[in-house]
């Protein structure tokens, strides 16, 4: 298959890309910068220049390719506060991509987030079964699902919080930067609620399956990892850093946090039998913890 792939220089296609090559699949990753091309031509796919926003572009390429993953998201620009921007430019380079497929029987893999879910008052242990009628990224992950509907077949990916991979955990990467600055690796309360985790490759095997195989509509998980506490992922990053782990004020939080604060106190236990079940994907690599410290938790 030839796929085009959004967010190709970025931390997960890091992953995507060399998946989808040595399963044979040809790559076109979009490229907004020199230093985005460079990268994605480093990682043995073509190039096609443009922005999230630049949608005729988006268009073209997802009509030229028989799969797109979607994977760019403007990151940057939710950590800084900008998370309505960034979810409204997401949906509008879905809609783009979207035109193209339409009637075509293609796939189309989108991303979405666990705690997006819990962010819009899910509670309990998340299924891929679980889902809410709208909010920030469930809106798109919800027009994604709806494809399926309009003859593409479409699959989102749910992704946890820390993918990791070493030297990179997702969010857990902006926690260490945070206990570096502060001298405490902080959680709130007693640190009991959940995140789950997965592995950088172990996700790239999934954007790969889903691609290949996952039947229209389906909703996946790319978790390993059901869910590790707060505290104890306080405890790795303090090992870590050398420095103290411990809870951080109500009061406190926003000020130690920054964007994290929103999510920081957020219980994500989150399953993955049903993806495992459907796709025989199974998680193969090390925990968050070896990632993290270079030793099992
Ligand atoms: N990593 C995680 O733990 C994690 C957890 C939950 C969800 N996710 C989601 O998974 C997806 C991929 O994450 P990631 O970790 O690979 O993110 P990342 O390393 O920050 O990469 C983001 C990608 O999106 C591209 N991008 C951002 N704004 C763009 C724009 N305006 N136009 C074109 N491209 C743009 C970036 O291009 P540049 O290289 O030019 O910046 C980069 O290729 C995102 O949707 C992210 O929100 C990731």
């Amino acid at each position: 298959m030839h796929v085009f792939v959004t967010g190709a220089s970025g931390r997960i296609a890091a992953a995507v890309i060399p998946e989808l090559l040595a399963a044979g699949h040809t790559v076109t990753g979009l490229a907004r910068s020199d230093q985005a091309a460079t990268a994605v031509r480093a990682r043995g796919a073509d190039v096609v220049r443009g922005d999230l926003t630049d949608l005729d572009a988006l268009t073209t390429a997802a009509r030229e390719a028989d799969g797109v993953i979607h994977l760019a998201f403007q990151n940057q620009e939710m950590r800084e506060g900008d998370l309505a921007g960034a979810v409204t430019a997401d949906l509008r380079a879905i809609e783009a991509m979207a035109a193209a497929l339409e009637g075509s029987g293609k796939p189309f893999v989108g991303t979405a987030a666990t705690l997006g879910l819990i962010l819009a008052g899910f509670t309990g242990r998340l299924t891929e079964d679980d889902a809410l009628p709208g909010g920030p990224r469930i809106d798109a992950e919800n027009r994604v699902i709806a494809l399926a509907g309009h003859g593409v077949r479409s699959s989102v990916v749910r992704l946890p919080p820390t993918v990791h991979s070493p030297g990179q955990y997702g969010f857990a990467s902006a926690l260490i930067a945070i206990a570096r600055a502060t001298g405490v690796a902080g959680y709130l309360g007693d640190g009991a609620n959940r995140w789950p985790s997965a592995g950088t490759q172990d996700v790239g095997r999934l954007y790969r399956v889903a691609l290949e195989s996952a039947p229209a509509g389906s909703r996946l998980h790319a978790v390993a990892e059901e869910g590790i506490a707060l505290r104890d992922l306080a405890a790795m990053i303090g090992r870590r850093l050398g420095v103290p782990a411990g809870p951080v004020a109500p009061e406190n939080a926003e000020r130690h946090f920054g964007f994290l604060s929103a999510f920081i106190g957020l219980d994500n236990h989150t399953s993955n039998r049903i993806t495992r079940d459907l796709l025989g994907w199974t998680p193969t690599g090390p925990g968050l913890g070896t990632d993290l410290t270079g030793s099992p938790r």
